[in-house]
């Protein structure tokens, strides 16, 4: 498409755009005179859409009225009614998707059953530039098994002078480590620097050199379009309350592929993976599902899980191929308007990206402090980047434009 920089073509963009209406279903933040802020924050934590409080109020209401009887009637199979969104979204079978716990925590159960270190392969393949939280759990898998971090990991890192990573270099790192690489684990999409990886490549480059390969798609699920079941990924985590839009601390999604449902390896056990018709039996030994439900450990977090019944309806009305290219749109018109008119800042991410944009500008944290009080909520990253990430389903091309010229002023 031709671009063009001005405030009534962005107008345009919007007015022909099939997902304008959808904004109207999510609660927009206002500043202090009630105008809507510029919310580019959907990669952190999404908007609350307007129907999450009624599905929330539905099971305080049923609590209240029927105590321990909602959980028979409703509860016990409550994480169930997420299953066929959820997979749709993902690209896989309902066996193969389970909503629970938080994001690391299913990291760390996920590792305890895939990450099987022996002395001759025992190597995890992570991007240095990963997100804290899973350098810390696979660290501490490493040493779990009884490694050292510093021997176990291979990190990669972009070449010399540049911000992001070759996808040849993953595919060369694999062959070259392969023989010692026990389990390949980078993020689908990366937080920091946008980038978004080629899953299937890496997936099949791992497999054939014999490797585990997991992802965590944080920054990937409600923004790119995933096909996990026949990209043959073994296994993946992500949480929901960025793009999917449910909420602070929204319980996790988690994908097995189907040809570990039949597992005999080792895995932390909990009730809620044990069959479901014997489960209330109350047996003293574990007869798992046989699906990705055996790795559940506890009973569904209900009152989480209510806000993201709420926006799967959503996701499942509009279906990720409208999201996606909206998206796609969203952050080309705003790498445009960003290359015409403001030519000092730097755009690390790449083409191969979903809807965030990771900007470096002269004036760093300072120009990022002066654009949130022009109400731009967008966020900053140490050392240097400002992220910008407008949501498909709430945000406008006109914003889009306003937003670059917060920033032009900003940085002049
Ligand atoms: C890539 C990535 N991994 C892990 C986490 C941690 O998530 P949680 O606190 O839900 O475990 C986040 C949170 O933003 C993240 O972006």
């Amino acid at each position: 498409m031709i671009y063009r920089r001005s405030r009534s073509f962005a107008n345009s963009l919007d007015k022909k755009d099939g997902l304008s209406k959808y904004r109207d279903q999510f609660n927009y933040p206002k500043d202090n005179n009630g105008k809507d802020l510029i919310y580019f924050c959907g990669n952190s934590l999404g908007l609350q859409p307007k129907t999450a409080s009624g599905y929330l109020s539905k099971e305080l209401s049923v609590w209240a009225e029927k105590g321990v009887q909602g959980q028979e009637d409703r509860w016990v199979a409550f994480h169930e009614r997420l299953a066929g969104s959820t997979a749709k979204l993902v690209g896989a079978s309902n066996e193969e998707v389970v909503v629970m716990n938080a994001l690391t925590v299913n990291i760390h159960l996920l590792l305890v059953s895939f990450y099987q270190p022996n002395e001759r392969k025992y190597k995890v393949m992570i991007e240095k530039d990963a997100f804290p939280s899973d350098h810390y759990a696979i660290q501490s898998q490493i040493q779990f098994h009884g490694y050292d971090p510093k021997l176990s990991l291979i990190e990669l890192a972009p070449r010399k002078d540049e911000k992001v990573l070759r996808h040849e270099d993953i595919i060369s790192a694999i062959e070259e480590y392969g023989e010692e690489l026990a389990l390949i684990y980078i993020g689908g999409v990366n937080y920091y620097t946008g980038q978004a990886f080629d899953l299937e490549s890496i997936t099949k480059a791992g497999r054939d050199k014999k490797a585990v390969v997991g992802f965590n798609l944080a920054h990937s699920v409600g923004n790119l379009p995933l096909r996990l079941h026949d990209w043959d990924i073994d296994f993946s985590a992500w949480c929901t309350y960025k793009y999917l839009c449910a909420g602070p601390g929204s319980p996790s999604g988690v994908f097995i592929h189907e040809r570990h449902h039949n597992w005999d390896g080792p895995r932390f056990l909990g009730w809620w993976g044990h069959n479901k018709n014997s489960r209330f039996d109350m047996p003293s030994t574990f007869d798992p599902i046989l699906t990705s439900e055996g790795w559940q450990i506890s009973n569904a977090p209900v009152m989480g899980m209510a806000p993201l019944l709420a926006s799967m309806n959503i996701y499942d009305e509009v279906g990720m191929r409208a999201i996606r290219n909206k998206g796609k749109e969203l952050a080309s018109y705003m790498e445009y308007l960003l290359k015409e008119c403001i030519t000092a800042v730097n755009i690390i991410t790449p083409e191969a990206r979903g809807c965030q944009l990771s900007l470096v500008v002269p004036g760093g944290k300072d120009v990022f402090d002066h654009i949130t009080d022009q109400g731009v909520i967008c966020d900053w990253r140490n050392p240097d980047v400002i992220r910008v990430a407008p949501h498909p389903l709430f945000n406008t091309f006109a914003e889009v434009f306003d937003f670059v010229n917060i920033l032009k002023k900003a940085i002049v």
